[in-house]
């Protein structure tokens, strides 16, 4: 299942970086340098992230963190495709 995520396609799904924008994770989080301070920056989330545990706040949050379980799933892959690429 989780080498279904990592190794799906994703030329036809949607962008990572517009769903980010539309999902309006920079109201709380800082990237590409802009964005809120009350969870962390995620510019350079790929760095100290691993893809699995950036899906795993992502369904199942803490701290403050929204769940974002609704996205459909090539929704959320390529939110946590586009993050974990930021290094
Ligand atoms: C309402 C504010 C808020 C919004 C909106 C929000 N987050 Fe978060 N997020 C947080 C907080 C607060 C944490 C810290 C949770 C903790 O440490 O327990 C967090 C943690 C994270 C983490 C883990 C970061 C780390 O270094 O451990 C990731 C990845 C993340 N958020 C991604 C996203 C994405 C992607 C979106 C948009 C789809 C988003 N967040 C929207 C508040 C938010």
């Amino acid at each position: 299942m989780l080498a279904a995520w990592v190794h799906g396609s994703l030329a036809q799904g949607p962008s990572g970086q517009d769903l980010v924008k539309r999902l309006n994770c920079q109201a709380c989080h800082t990237l590409a340098g802009k964005g809120g301070k009350l969870g962390p920056n995620l510019d350079k989330a790929g760095q100290h992230l691993t893809s699995e545990a950036i899906k795993k706040i992502l369904v199942h949050p803490h701290g403050g963190m929204p769940n974002f379980a609704y996205l459909k799933p090539e929704e959320l892959e390529a939110v946590v495709h586009y993050l974990s690429g930021l290094k």
